[in-house]
């Protein structure tokens, strides 16, 4: 006898319900049943879950050891991460609780890598002035000035599924490509390895692709920065805190940076993916890194295109129908 599985869903967004919803329809799925809420799971909404076999959360939701414990004394038995990063999640104690975490490891690199380099153009060619000004008719063009990329060198940390798009886009765009990676991925025929420090020395444009550890958080401090050329351009879409983001500040007062493109950075927890519009910023590093003309940070949205979505949903739904038949779907932490 087949059985059905109850999901939390939490933090819903209107984007997250069509195109899950639109999966649901298909008759696959019909042992899994979903409730969707708005609220992000955290210590305190944990409770929610009560009576639900599983919940399904994102990157911005605190799964840390008070989180998970009560998801377990409710019941909860999987977590399905409907992202690829992790290190928001307790595992060990989700390991002692029993209970099973199931994650989407790669949706579409290529949305992610677009993204970065969207940041880079448009930090690069004051895209975002060009496109206000224009607006109000100043069609002058003081204070827009770029540099090519064509030539140059790309420095990619990490060259996994993304770090790999995105050194095939610099690669397209003429640059040499330089990589740092403890594990060479040989598919990249015109990357070059090299150390961190070399790396740090030699590149334009550096473009961070690696996992936040405990490792290599702060890869980006003072010291690192000292090590960069003058004028470089340093793009983040990979964890906020591979940056020590107050010497990253200093760093660019200190002018060192020619354009920097920011899709996460480190007090995004409680901000990302709401509408504080109508609300003064709580905190000073992001008002003060939005002060900076040659600094462009988006909302941690470099997922966010209909291909990576539609895999997201495809992949979190079949990660939750292999553990109600029982099975591995490869996708467990
Ligand atoms: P991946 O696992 O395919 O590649 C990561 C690579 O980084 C691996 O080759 C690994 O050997 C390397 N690495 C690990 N530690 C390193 C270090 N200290 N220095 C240099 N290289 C190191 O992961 P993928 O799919 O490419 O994702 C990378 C990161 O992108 C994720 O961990 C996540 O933080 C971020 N991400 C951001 C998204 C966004 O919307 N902005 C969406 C999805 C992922």
């Amino acid at each position: 006898m087949r059985r059905r599985m109850n999901i939390l869903f939490f933090g819903t967004k209107s984007y997250d319900k069509q195109f899950f919803e639109e999966l649901l329809k298909n008759g696959n799925y019909h042992d899994l049943e979903i409730t969707f809420i708005e609220p992000n799971l955290s210590s305190e909404t944990a409770r929610l879950a009560d009576g639900f076999e599983a919940v399904c959360a994102f990157v911005n939701m605190d799964l840390s050891e008070k989180t998970v414990r009560t998801l377990h004394k409710c019941g909860v038995k999987l977590i399905l991460m409907r992202c690829a990063g992790f290190n928001n999640v307790d595992l060990d104690v989700a390991k002692e609780c029993g209970m099973k975490i199931m994650r989407v490891p790669g949706y579409s690199p290529e949305a992610v890598a677009e993204h970065a380099m969207a940041l880079v153009l448009t930090a690069d060619r004051h895209m975002h002035k060009a496109y206000i000004k224009c607006r109000e008719n100043n069609f002058n063009l003081a204070g827009l000035m770029g540099v090519n990329l064509y030539g140059k060198t790309a420095g990619i940390v990490g060259t996994g599924k993304i770090g790999a798009a995105m050194a095939r886009i610099c690669h397209g765009f003429g640059m040499r490509v330089i990589g740092y990676d403890m594990y060479p991925n040989k598919s990249l025929d015109f990357m070059e390895y090299v150390d961190f420090d070399h790396l740090l020395a030699e590149a334009d444009l550096i473009s961070l692709h690696c996992p936040l550890t405990e490792e290599n958080y702060h890869l980006i401090n003072k010291d690192t920065i000292s090590k960069m050329k003058d004028g470089v351009m340093l793009v983040n879409t990979s964890r906020g805190a591979l940056i020590k983001t107050d010497d990253l500040i200093q760093g660019i007062r200190d002018g060192k940076f020619f354009a920097v493109g920011l899709d996460v950075y480190e007090e995004e927890t409680g901000t990302v993916y709401e509408d504080m519009s109508d609300r003064i910023l709580e905190h000073s590093t992001m008002a003060r890194l939005l002060s900076f003309p040659n600094v462009m940070v988006t909302s941690h949205q470099g997922f966010f295109t209909v291909e990576a979505l539609e895999a997201i949903s495809r992949t979190t739904l079949d990660n939750a129908l292999a553990y109600v038949e029982g099975r591995e779907s490869g996708n467990e932490l």
